[in-house]
């Protein structure tokens, strides 16, 4: 029977229960990693060492493991058989972060210097590498019959992710304007990639090792693909508006290194004297300062682009919603997932 609503467990309710249930498997696969490995893997997952506890507010918010854990109670299995597919979507997260942060430059990640600042950038790539063979080693302990299905997904996965930050990095030398403009359809199309591969591939991964078959893994895999889409737009939307203190990143960081986000892409492509003069301010050379970033984000808004993200950002989360109710799956579970979807998406917008 489903919980009357006020039973129901809250999003950090559901976040928490999922990270105790999946931390001992994951600790396990950090402990096995060369020293050196596991120490920079510990430091990146917000922990005081291989053996540590938590730093307070150095984690992520273990949305992946969730997702894979919940995708199997959809399906009618206990979480805990999800339990190696939520520890490999997280390392492959970790490991997708330590090299995304040496690409972006970016110094600070959840108020810390990122690993490759801490450690240097040799190192970071390295323990990246390890959580990445680490990831697809974890998933070869499957029970039998679900371990081939379980690394086919993971192996796709791994291609999406790493084709979307392709995208992402040639998108910063398309011309802002004219026939090489960036098309928000394109940007879309990279943030499924590069964001929601790995969302679709954890609740995906929890149906396959909870044992369900191809319609309800595929309506959960496509669920966590359009939540990555929605995460992604709510994140540019912070990446230009957000408060530091929430980002854990400076106010602007996104357009002072002239990102090509989906709110700029959209103000851009709608025409009119403010995507002017945007254009004409984000093809100048040099460095944007503090009252040019400023005006910036103003024209942004002024041409619908933060709206536009935002819209996108719910859009997706309608169509993940979708795909959920367009299965049967086990009510209390798919009430947490539900529960779960705005929680990710609504803090940031
Ligand atoms: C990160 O994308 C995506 C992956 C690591 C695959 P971004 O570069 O846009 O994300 P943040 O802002 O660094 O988290
Ligand atoms: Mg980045
Ligand atoms: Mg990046």
């Amino acid at each position: 029977m489903t919980p009357p609503l006020a039973q129901r467990a809250t999003a950090p309710q559901i976040l928490s229960r999922c990270r105790d249930l999946v931390r001992p498997a994951l600790g396990l696969a950090v402990r096995q990693l060369h020293p050196w490995h596991g120490e920079i893997t510990a430091f990146s997952l917000g922990w005081d060492g291989v053996d540590g506890g938590e730093v307070p507010g150095a984690q992520g918010k273990g949305v992946r493991q969730a997702l894979a854990v919940l995708g199997a109670e959809a399906v009618g299995a206990k979480g805990q058989s999800a339990v190696l597919g939520a520890v490999a979507v997280e390392l492959v997260h970790t490991f997708s972060l330590l090299h995304d942060d040496i690409m972006d430059g970016d110094e600070t990640r959840r108020q810390r210097a990122t690993a490759w600042k801490a450690y240097g950038t040799g190192p970071a790539v390295l323990a990246g590498d390890a959580l990445f063979a680490q990831a697809v080693h974890t998933l070869a302990d499957a029970p039998g019959a679900h371990c081939v299905p379980a690394v086919r997904l993971l192996a796709g996965t791994l291609n999406d992710l790493v084709r979307g930050q392709a995208d992402d990095l040639l998108f910063e030398s398309r011309p802002w304007t004219g026939p090489g403009a960036v098309q928000p359809h394109e940007y879309r199309l990279m943030a499924e990639y590069k964001t929601g591969s790995l969302l679709g591939c954890a609740a995906g991964l929890g149906a396959v090792l909870g044992g369900a078959g191809r319609t309800s893994t595929d309506a959960l895999t496509a669920a966590g693909r359009h939540l990555g889409v929605a995460f992604q737009a709510a994140d540019d939307v912070l990446g230009i508006w957000g408060d530091p203190a929430v980002t854990g990143k400076p106010v602007h960081s996104d357009l002072r290194r002239r990102k090509k986000t989906y709110p700029v892409l959209t103000a851009l492509a709608s025409g009119g004297p403010a995507a002017a003069e945007l254009a004409a301010l984000l093809r100048g050379a040099g460095p944007l300062d503090d009252s040019a970033v400023r005006r910036a984000a103003g024209l942004i808004d002024e041409a619908g682009g933060r709206v536009a993200a935002e819209a996108e950002a719910h859009r997706q989360l309608e169509s993940a919603r979708a795909c959920l109710e367009s299965v049967p799956l086990a009510s209390e579970a798919l009430g947490e997932l539900l529960t779960l979807l705005p929680f990710l998406v609504e803090r940031t917008v």
